[in-house]
């Protein structure tokens, strides 16, 4: 009895490791109450009879978004917050657009993997390896190629043309989260102490208010 337990426990725990995407659906969908007060991980459903073929739909990803910013691109998600039929779906999507030369940022996604496909332009994209390697895996893209991102990895792209760049990416996640690394490091709410980020960086410390004040 006791070795039963055991290996029922070692069992919950192995799942619990195993499962690192957004959980299956126990039903043909759950389209998200956004209205509703009560708090899952994930959002409440609203009573599926209810359903509208609106619920299921985002109209907009034909428009360019406004790259007129100081990285030069701009994304446009298509998430559980704009798409509310994707709750409990596990996936998403953004269209990302790039002025020339633009860059998308080094980022991640705490809770996707991302396949991304180029609809227009040429790019250069890359993602680095966890500790120690942070070996950077990087790329040329033209239009119709495809790269993936894997789950947590710092990823970006970079538009290596005069004119404009569009890419469509999809992701594991209904909400896959983002955390730019620059804003997160130089931008977060309160700062973060500059005498630890000029350790961190091996910077002097009148570097890290140079780029605290940038964001
Ligand atoms: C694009 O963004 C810039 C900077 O925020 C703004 O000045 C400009 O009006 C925007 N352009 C359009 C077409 O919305």
């Amino acid at each position: 009895m006791t070795s039963r337990l055991l290996i029922f426990g070692l069992l919950v725990v192995s799942c619990s490791l195993a499962l690192a995407s957004d959980p299956s659906p126990l039903q043909d969908f759950c389209v998200a109450d956004q209205n509703s007060r009560v708090l899952v991980n994930g959002v409440v459903c609203k009573d599926a009879k209810l359903a509208q073929p609106d619920d299921f739909f985002f109209s907009g990803l034909q428009l360019m978004g406004n790259t007129s910013n100081a990285v030069g691109s701009a994304v446009t998600p298509v998430t559980v917050t704009e798409l509310p039929g994707l709750n409990t779906l596990g996936i998403s999507m953004a269209r990302i657009d790039f002025a020339p030369w633009g860059i998308n940022p080094p980022h991640t996604h705490p809770r996707a993997t991302e396949i991304l496909t180029v609809l227009e332009g040429s790019l250069q994209v890359g993602f680095v390896t966890s500790n120690p390697e942070n070996r950077l895996i990087t790329k040329v893209l033209r239009k119709g190629d495809v790269f993936v991102f894997p789950v947590g990895l710092i990823h970006f792209q970079k538009n290596v043309g005069n004119g404009y760049a569009v890419a469509i990416a999809a992701l594991s996640s209904q909400n896959p989260g983002v955390i730019t690394i620059a804003n997160a490091v130089f931008g977060s709410n309160p700062d973060i102490a500059a005498d630890i980020l000029a350790k961190a960086f091996q910077v002097d410390i009148g570097v890290v208010y140079q780029i605290q004040s940038k964001f």
